[in-house]
């Protein structure tokens, strides 16, 4: 699935996040909205989750403008957001349930849990587990949508390094061959580099898209990845730059 944005604005009461905001990302690509705390990438995604209205702009899927809240998107929000009174299992196929494919789904379930590291915790309740546990888990959850579009928010942010490495390479895996389109929140350039078709640099709030860089290879390995110091450079100092001319403002 094709998914456009056109001219999309957004204000909190107070300040101005998104104004005129244009991008698309193509059937089966994977892009990354880099940028710093505070710069606006959750509120991106929760914008085009439906979770918050927008001033003005079009979403589009497929050359289709999106009114409401979409089937198109399986989101994964930067706080995992289960539910603390159900189990583990009962969590991640939240929305078999709600799509009258409960049964099918639990098999999905129970046969991706030791890939996710849950292993065992089917029957455990959230406040039992890790936050990196937790994170996993509503992973697992989103990548059992049967939905076109993923909208990931920080995913790996809450992982150790390693764990972190795992699931980078399990999402690349995945991404090439289900061929999803994958739109993925990061503040971390080499996750970034390593499983994006493209990287979007947001500015300071409001000021929009500052740098596009596509990456083309094919071959991507850690290897590669630690070879990619100039890539890693002309972004630190792309957002360095932004940071400097830009809103002073922490988050
Ligand atoms: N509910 C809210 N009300 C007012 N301001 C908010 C709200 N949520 C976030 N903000 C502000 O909007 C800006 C962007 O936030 P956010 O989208 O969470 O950034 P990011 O995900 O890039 O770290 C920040 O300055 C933040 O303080
Ligand atoms: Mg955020």
């Amino acid at each position: 699935m094709r998914l456009e944005v056109r001219q999309l604005s957004f204000s909190y009461t107070d300040q101005q996040i998104l104004r005129n905001l244009s991008f698309s990302v193509e059937d089966g690509e994977f892009v990354s909205i880099l940028g710093p705390s505070g710069c606006g990438k959750s509120t991106l995604l929760n914008v085009l989750a439906g979770i918050l209205q927008p001033l003005g702009g079009e979403i589009l899927i497929d050359g289709e403008e999106k009114k409401e809240i979409s089937g198109s998107f399986a989101y994964m929000p930067q706080n995992d957001l289960l539910l603390p009174w159900k189990t583990i299992l009962d969590n991640v196929c939240l929305y078999g349930e709600i799509h009258h494919r409960k049964a099918q789904m639990k098999e999905q379930a129970r046969a991706q849990m030791a890939r996710f590291g849950l292993q065992g915790c089917e029957n455990k309740y959230p406040g039992e587990l890790s936050g990196g546990m937790r994170q996993r888990a509503a992973f697992l959850r989103t990548t059992l949508c049967e939905a076109g579009i993923y909208l990931l928010d920080e995913p790996f942010g809450a992982l150790d390094v390693i764990t972190r490495g795992d699931m980078q390479d399990w999402l690349a895996n995945l991404s090439s061959s289900l061929k999803k389109t994958i739109l993925l929140v990061t503040h971390d350039t080499d996750e970034a580099i390593y499983l994006s078709d493209r990287i979007l640099i947001l500015g300071a709030p409001g000021e929009g898209i500052r740098e596009e860089i596509r990456i083309t290879e094919k071959n991507r390995t850690r290897e590669w990845l630690y070879g990619q110091g100039e890539m890693r450079l002309k972004i630190h100092r792309i957002i360095k730059e932004k940071q400097r001319n830009g809103n002073e403002k922490e988050e």
